[in-house]
């Protein structure tokens, strides 16, 4: 697909639209196509909405919108480590827990452990913090800059199984644009 031209095409046309900040006009590919499509139709997106905007927060939230308009997912959103805790950062979906400890949940886990955990059953996952029943299922990925765990993205689904190795990929090619976006701002 990446040397396809249509694919070319439609990069060309989402920086386009990025750049006239039509935001509204976000290209979402179609849930019969799968997820990978979704993802690649997603990810330039996200490169071209960061692309000139030095502000991480506002850079961070446009990210979890662009993740939560693609795929609907439950709830899209963020923990910043700090201290002995992870705090809640920008967010899509209901209301969540404020604060997580060191090695708690599936969130602090991640952190702990400093690695991608994917969780096809919350009810089978010994510590999982339930903010909200109708969470399934989940994914954490944390982003590591120079050897430490900043923080963490956290997706909650409403159905079970719903993340799996392909996720994982390319969920880690946001985190990649993530940790550019944290050495700008932060290293
Ligand atoms: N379920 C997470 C808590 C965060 S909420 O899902 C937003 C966990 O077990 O760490």
């Amino acid at each position: 697909m990446q040397g396809d031209n249509s694919y070319n095409r439609l990069c060309r046309i989402v920086k386009i639209n990025i750049f006239a900040s039509m935001a509204e006009e976000l290209i979402i590919a179609s849930k019969e196509l799968g997820k990978e499509e979704q993802y690649k139709v997603m990810l330039p997106q996200v490169e071209a909405l960061v692309k000139g905007e030095t502000d991480f927060i506002a850079n961070i939230s446009n990210i979890v919108a662009i993740i939560k308009s693609t795929f609907n997912h439950l709830w899209v959103g963020v923990y910043f480590v700090k201290a002995e805790e992870l705090v809640l950062g920008p967010f899509q979906g209901p209301v969540a827990c404020t604060r997580i400890f060191y090695g708690k949940g599936v969130c602090g886990k991640a952190w702990m452990e400093g690695r991608v955990i994917i969780v096809p059953n919350v009810d089978e996952f010994p510590g999982h913090i339930a903010c909200s029943s109708l969470s399934k299922s989940e994914i954490v990925l944390p982003v590591i800059v120079d050897d430490r765990v900043r923080m963490v993205l956290d997706i909650d689904s409403d159905a079970l199984n719903s993340f799996d190795e392909i996720d994982a990929v390319y969920l880690s090619k946001v985190i990649s644009i993530i940790q550019t976006l944290y050495k700008e701002s932060f290293a």
